[in-house]
């Protein structure tokens, strides 16, 4: 297979992929899904600031940050939702807008990421709604966070009161209808299509998995030969592809594997990706891995996380224009390993994080800039300033050395190397990394840059507490009074 790619790497991450609905992206490289850490609602000034920057990065595709399709449950105060609200397409619009004014060409495909929380929204964290409402899933109960007090008082405060088990079919199809009606939204608003969040322990990947939907009953109106655990998937699938033009870009996210006892395994991960397929409802398929309890997906310091899942499956998929081109996300952040990873046929393109928060430009500024030779092209391993004490205090356990780094840290622009792979409450560990993003995003909507060295005290008093809850003070009061902010 590798000789028919190019050899240069270079070459290779900036060559196209055309989907099976024809539609080309310009190259390998996505901005992965991440929430933003800005005002949550509907899209405002500060995310048009931060998409304009991403835009001009030379990404093959942009992804949002999960937007909720149901605004009372979503998974952080900061999600973007779909409102019931004549505001909600003119503002994607506008992002959508931003995002392209300086994208060079050829312009990047843009995907709005669709999600519903699930059992995993938190009434306690994203207060939009009482607490004693309940977040839904298809069985009662509350995702579990580890094992002991800590984890057992965590699960207690963000989810005060357990789910509330959706049984009747006609629910399930009216939250399929959401995501229906989002997908409308968003090809008004001009995007090139949607991707369903269907993975990290979220409503679509609770269906999914046999811990959290141990008895899935079928739903109205889907044909007998698809497996009642896909029903959901299917529904929203075929409703989008009716609703929305053949060029409208239908993707998936989904878990490799949940990492959880109990949960959705490889083998039968990789039997629902082959059944999907069949469907041919799917353009891009992206692989990511874990749930709250154990995210895998956030781990730091490892590299290619499922590339061995990905390896192993594609042989047994229609490559692309024929099935979905497949995206791999989480530890890609190397010009020669990306290159890898594609040649060998684990991946026909890679999806990238963390480091689009710190480099919301990192294509045309590291990975296919040429006057960065080999060992340079990348963006190395690296923990956050200051966050160790918090960690361990909230229960998160140590972190360990990079393997790489076993003896020492690598001193990388004042961040040093680590892996994250402490023994304590993974969630909590997941947490300050996501957050630290977050903020890095949140600085650069406010029209600053991001602050690799930013230590993990100054970044919470600088952004939860002074932006978030003080609004900025009298200087940020006046900008948002005169519509600057
Ligand atoms: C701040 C932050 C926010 C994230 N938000 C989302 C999200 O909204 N939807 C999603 O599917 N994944 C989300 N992720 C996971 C990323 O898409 C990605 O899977 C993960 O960061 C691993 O890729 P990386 O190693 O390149 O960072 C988020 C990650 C971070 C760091």
């Amino acid at each position: 297979m590798s000789n028919e790619y190019p050899p240069d790497d270079i070459d290779l991450l900036s060559s196209p992929v055309t989907l099976p609905n024809g539609v080309v992206i310009p190259n390998r490289l996505a901005k992965a899904a991440m929430e933003e850490g800005l005002k949550g609602g509907l899209p405002g000034r500060r995310h048009r600031r931060l998409y304009r920057r991403w835009g001009r990065g030379g990404w093959g595709v942009v992804l949002t940050g999960n937007v909720q399709v149901d605004a009372a449950q979503p998974a952080t105060p900061h999600d973007l939702r779909i409102h019931d609200s004549p505001h909600t397409v003119p503002l994607f619009h506008e992002l959508h807008e931003s995002l392209l004014a300086d994208a060079p060409d050829p312009r990047p495909l843009t995907l709005v990421q669709l999600s519903h929380a699930g059992m995993q929204s938190s009434a306690t964290y994203s207060l939009t709604r009482a607490p004693w409402v309940p977040s839904i899933g298809p069985i009662s109960g509350r995702p579990s966070v580890g094992t002991g007090f800590v984890a057992w008082a965590i699960e207690r405060a963000l989810w005060p009161v357990a789910a509330r088990a959706v049984t009747n079919p006609a629910e399930w199809c009216e939250i399929a209808g959401k995501f229906v009606d989002a997908a409308t939204a968003v090809e008004d608003a001009g995007w090139s299509g949607v991707q369903l969040h269907s993975a990290h322990g979220y409503l679509l990947a609770e269906y999914l998995s046999p811990l959290t939907n141990p008895h899935p009953r079928p739903l109205p109106g889907v044909p007998e030969r698809v497996p009642v655990r896909l029903h959901l998937l299917w529904l929203i699938l075929t409703g989008i592809h009716t609703a929305t033009e053949r060029t409208f870009v239908k993707a998936l996210k989904i878990n490799c594997s949940d990492f959880v006892a109990g949960g959705l395994d490889e083998d039968a991960s990789a039997e629902i990706i082959r059944e999907i397929v069949r469907w041919r409802l799917v353009d891009l398929l992206e692989v990511s891995g874990g749930t709250y309890g154990n995210p895998a997906f956030a781990e730091m310091g490892r590299e290619a996380l499922f590339a061995h899942f990905t390896r192993a499956l594609l042989p047994t998929l229609p490559p692309a224009p024929e099935g979905p081109a497949i995206m791999l996300t989480g530890g890609l952040h190397d010009r020669s390993l990306i290159a890898r990873c594609i040649r060998s046929r684990a991946a026909d393109l890679v999806g990238i994080g963390r480091p689009a928060a710190l480099q919301p430009e990192l294509p045309v500024k590291v990975l296919l800039n040429r006057a960065l030779g080999k060992g340079k092209a990348r963006v190395p391993p690296y923990i956050i300033p200051g966050s160790e004490f918090y960690r361990r205090l909230l229960g998160g356990g140590k972190s360990r050395p990079h393997s790489k780094a076993r003896n020492g840290f690598r001193e990388t622009n004042g961040v040093v190397a680590r892996r994250d792979e402490g023994n304590g409450i993974k969630l909590v560990g997941a947490g300050v990394s996501t957050v630290w993003h977050e903020w890095q995003m949140a600085r650069i909507g406010r029209g600053e840059n991001p602050d690799p060295t930013l230590d993990f005290l100054r970044g919470a008093l600088a952004n939860t507490l002074w932006h978030d809850i003080l609004g900025g003070g009298p200087r940020g009061w006046y900008r948002h009074w005169m519509g600057t902010d």
